[in-house]
C-alpha cells in the first residue's frame, strides 16, 4: 500500500521521484490498463500538493472523452480545437498554463482551477489522449513538474497498451 508518511518533508524533486517510484510499483504489479491509470490518477492526487483535479481524457470518435480522475465531476467531452486539453492533443505538446483565464478557449470545468498542466499521451505517432492536472493556485506548475509528468506518461506508455482503452488518432 502507498505510504504517505513523511511526504510533507519532501521537496518538489523528492516528491516527483517518489511519485515515479510508486507508479513503477503499480505498473509492475498489475497488467490491467484501467486499474493502472485509475491508480495513476490517485497517486498523483495523493502525492502532489496544491491540485484540485488530476486525470485522463482519451481520444474517442474525434474528441477527448473523460477517463479515470480524482477531483470534482468534470466535462465529459472536449472538442479537439478547444481548451488546454484540446490544444495539448492537437499540438502534441505539453501545455503549462500559469493562468487558465488568459488561455483562449479554456474550458472551466471547475471554477476553482486557475492553472493547468496537460501532457499529451502519444505512442507510435498516435495521440491516445491527455493527462490533465489542475490547480486553484495561479502559476502553480513548474518546468520541473512538466518534465517529470512527461516522464510519468513515458512510463505509462512503456507498460500500457492504450488500445485496450481507445483507438486514438494518427
Ligand atoms: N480546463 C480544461 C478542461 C478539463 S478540466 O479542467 C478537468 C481545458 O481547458 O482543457
Amino acid at each position: 500500500m502507498v505510504n504517505l508518511k513523511g511526504i510533507e518533508k519532501m521537496n518538489e524533486k523528492q516528491r516527483l521521484n517518489y511519485l515515479l517510484m510508486l507508479l513503477e510499483g503499480q505498473l509492475d504489479s498489475e497488467k490491467d490498463a484501467l486499474a493502472n491509470i485509475s491508480n495513476a490518477s490517485a497517486l498523483i492526487y495523493a502525492i502532489i500538493d496544491g491540485l484540485n483535479w488530476a486525470g485522463f481524457y482519451f481520444m474517442k470518435d474525434g474528441e477527448l472523452v473523460l477517463g479515470p480522475f480524482q477531483g470534482l465531476p468534470a466535462c465529459n467531452r472536449i472538442k479537439l480545437n478547444s481548451g488546454v486539453c484540446g490544444s495539448a492533443a492537437t499540438t502534441r505538446k505539453t501545455q503549462l498554463v500559469p493562468n487558465v483565464h488568459e488561455f483562449p478557449g479554456h474550458i472551466p470545468c471547475d471554477s476553482a482551477s486557475n492553472s493547468e498542466l496537460v501532457i499529451p499521451i502519444i505512442k507510435d505517432d498516435i495521440v491516445y489522449g491527455v493527462l490533465d492536472l489542475d490547480s486553484p493556485e495561479l502559476n502553480r506548475f513548474t518546468e520541473l513538474e512538466a518534465n517529470y509528468f512527461e516522464k510519468f506518461v513515458e512510463k505509462l506508455n512503456k507498460y500500457i497498451d492504450w488500445k485496450e482503452l481507445t483507438y486514438g488518432i494518427k
